[in-house]
């Protein structure tokens, strides 16, 4: 976005994220710490976006309906909200399954801990460890938002959802969402009204 010439301010809950951000995004852009869940007030911005595997780690509906209020009040009158979340297959699929990840002379262990047949609305987790450490470096804990519970939390949070696709692996947004086909979803909303 800074490439295109737009002006750009990003946030995340973790200061050693936003230090990796400073590092390509230089002093080109604002950084900040901050929890999505009690966003303060940046601006008024033409797109506010959360894409890429941030607001699952919101755990219930009230978070995810703190956090739409927060983006919600940083759009301008005529601002675009973007944000994506991981579907039911990515969840009973990626989250539930192993896999040794080797890159750049290290080596990965991935470990779903889901059922592949855990429920909609479910909180799930992941370990990511270094192959021969007993213990993991990190666990992922998300919640599963269906879209019917997106769309309550939209409407809630005074946005009106515009249109919602499904993606795959290939990335290309398609019509209409198939939680058992895409791995995950994307909402496109503005300020209701
Ligand atoms: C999987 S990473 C994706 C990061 C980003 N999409 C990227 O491509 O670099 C998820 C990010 O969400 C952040 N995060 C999780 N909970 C958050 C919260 N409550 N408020 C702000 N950021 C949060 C994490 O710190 C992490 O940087």
């Amino acid at each position: 976005m800074l490439s295109r010439g737009w002006r750009v301010t990003g946030c995340d809950i973790s200061a050693s994220m936003l230090a990796l951000a400073r590092g390509k995004a230089g002093e080109g852009a604002e950084l900040s710490v901050a929890d999505m869940r009690e966003l303060p007030f940046f601006g008024g911005f033409d797109l506010v976006w959360a894409l890429d595997d941030a607001v699952n780690y919101l755990l219930d509906a009230d978070e995810l309906a703190q956090a739409l209020s927060g983006m919600r009040r940083n759009l301008a009158p005529t601002g675009l909200l973007l944000f994506d979340v991981n579907t039911l297959l990515a969840y009973r699929t990626f989250f539930a399954e192993t896999e040794l990840i080797e890159r750049g002379g290290r080596r990965l262990l991935w470990q779903g801990q889901a059922a592949p047949d855990m429920p909609p609305g479910s909180i799930c987790e992941a370990h990511l460890s270094v192959d021969d450490a007993s213990e993991p470096l990190a666990t992922h804990r998300q919640r599963h938002f269906p879209e019917a519970e997106a769309l309550e939390a939209l409407d809630g949070a005074g946005l009106q959802c515009l249109d919602v696709f499904g993606i795959t692996y290939d990335g290309i947004p398609r019509r209409p969402l198939d939680e058992a086909v895409h791995t995950k979803a994307i909402y496109i909303a503005r300020a209701a009204g």
